[in-house]
């Protein structure tokens, strides 16, 4: 695969997404997609794929790619469904329980979502965390020349990671969230072929 054109703390997790990517996946959407780089990623191990923002001035800095489709649409509004579903620092945009339950209904049965998310750290609950700031810079430091990436739109996270699981478990079950270093989670769920 080409080198990425910038890093940044969400860059950094497309690997890990596109492990989760299932062998028998031809659909993929992601949602929150910003210029795209992700879905054009998603493009090379699914015939289709969907990107999906709000904000059309950054989907406009999007390069066409074959096979990938960006489009002006809120997430909460899609109806079809995908065999990869993938959430890169865009969940926290809206409000959790509403989310979560959106994007279960977009996952296609056997299919999987992936979502790397943000969470809010606190210090004396997430204190532990703090030992490791100077690896999140020493991290930021060694990318920095290829720092950057699209001017989108950000939002600080309002949910601790234990709200986040809370919300998992109960919408998600089976869904493993992990947390991770710069203040991102990950969670990937794989949707049962029979739903009950
Ligand atoms: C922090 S940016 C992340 C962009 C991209 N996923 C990345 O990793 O660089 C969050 C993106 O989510 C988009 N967004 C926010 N709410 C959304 C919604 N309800 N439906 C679709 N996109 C949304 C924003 O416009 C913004 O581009």
């Amino acid at each position: 695969m080409p080198t990425d054109p910038y890093w940044n703390h969400n860059t950094r997790y497309h690997p890990w997404i596109l492990e989760q990517v299932p062998a028998h996946a031809r659909t993929a959407l992601d949602i929150g997609c910003g210029d795209g780089l992700l879905a054009r990623k998603l493009a090379t191990h699914c015939d289709a794929v969907l990107g999906v923002d709000v904000d059309d001035a950054v989907l406009a800095t999007a390069p066409a790619a074959a096979n990938v489709h960006l489009e002006l649409a809120d997430f909460r509004d899609l109806d079809d469904t995908f065999d990869m579903v993938t959430a890169v620092a865009t969940l926290h945009h809206v409000p959790l329980h509403e989310g979560l339950a959106a994007l279960r209904h977009l996952v296609a049965p056997g299919g999987t979502l992936a979502i790397v998310g943000l969470w809010k750290m606190h210090p004396l609950t997430d204190f532990h965390y703090l030992p490791l700031l100077p690896a999140i810079h020493g991290m930021d430091w060694w990318h920095r020349r290829s720092r950057g990436g699209p001017a989108a739109v950000v939002r600080d996270a309002q949910e601790s990671l234990a709200q986040i699981r809370a919300a998992t478990t109960e919408l998600l079950p089976g869904a493993r969230v992990r947390r991770r270093l710069m203040w991102r989670y990950t969670l990937v769920w794989r949707r049962p072929r029979q739903l009950g």
